[in-house]
Parts: C-alpha cells; sequence; structure tokens
C-alpha cells in the first residue's frame, strides 16, 4: 500500500472525515493531497471534485478519496472528468469489487451517513485491492470508449 499517492478532498459535509482521514492515510504510508475544502463552510462539492479527479487523470496521483455528504455528488462530478472511475462506497464488499471488476480510481464516501471506523474499513478494501484483469479488463476499455465517441 505504501508510496503511492492519493488526492484527497471533500465539501463541508465531508470536511470532519477528511480531516480524521487525512493523518490516518499519512500514517499508512501514503502521500496525500489535499485538495480542500478548508473548513465546514458551505462550499459547492464540484469545485473539489474536479481538482481532485483531474489529478487522478493527469497521473499526479495514484487514487482519489473524496467525501461529502453522502458521496453521491463527489461521484457525479468526478466521473465528468476523462480517465476517471469513481465509486461511491458504502461496504467493504462494493470496496473490493470496484477495484477487482471497475478499476475504480476514486473511492467517493459518505461524511454524514457513513461512521469514519467503516469509511476507514472500506478505503482499506478499496487500496487494498486490485483490478482482476481479465474479462472485466474488456468491460472497463467498453467504458472508456464511450468518452471518445462523446
Ligand atoms: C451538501 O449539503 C450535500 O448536498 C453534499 O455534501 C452531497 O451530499 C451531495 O451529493
Amino acid at each position: 500500500m505504501a508510496q503511492l499517492r492519493i488526492a484527497l478532498a471533500s465539501d463541508h459535509g465531508g470536511f470532519e472525515q477528511k480531516e480524521a482521514l487525512k493523518p490516518w492515510l499519512e500514517d499508512l504510508g501514503f502521500t496525500v493531497d489535499d485538495f480542500g475544502c478548508d473548513s465546514e463552510e458551505s462550499v459547492d462539492y464540484p469545485d473539489y471534485a474536479k481538482r481532485a479527479a483531474r489529478a487522478v487523470a493527469q497521473g499526479d496521483d495514484d487514487y482519489g478519496v473524496l467525501v461529502c455528504g453522502t458521496g453521491i455528488g463527489m461521484m457525479i462530478a468526478a466521473n465528468k472528468v476523462h480517465g476517471i472511475r469513481a465509486a461511491n462506497l458504502t461496504s467493504t464488499e462494493f470496496a473490493k469489487l470496484s477495484r477487482e471488476h471497475n478499476n475504480a480510481n476514486i473511492a467517493t464516501l459518505s461524511g454524514r451517513f457513513t461512521s469514519l471506523e467503516d469509511n476507514k474499513a472500506i478505503l482499506e478494501a478499496f487500496l487494498g485491492a486490485d483490478f482482476s484483469g481479465d474479462r472485466h479488463a474488456r468491460r472497463v476499455e467498453k467504458i472508456m470508449t464511450i468518452e471518445t465517441e462523446e
């Protein structure tokens, strides 16, 4: 798990958990690039999702972790950036499968409906799993081709 770079971002709904996840990820050996926000003052999640997702798409970061109230807005916004496969994760099983089957490169999390401890377990499952390739590679390739057809 070590030496990888993570683009971390949140809106106000995910700020508290982002602040807690940052040192936790660093203790696990990840380098964390924090794209904000910087307080619980109300902000617009697409602004933060876009910055972090672009860093992942450009290869500056290996994975993204985005936290908002539900994780849903962050997921929708991040998936607008070409090259991004963001999955909103609410269980360790989905976290593992999002890596193995979908080669997800961004995990989006709920800061309001999922506890910090559960989100840590979800991220451990996400960051500890590898893409299975094989038939899943063909399917992910078809997903990415959609971007070139738009
Ligand atoms: C902000 O109130 C809230 O809408 C946002 O954090 C997120 O849940 C959107 O999907």
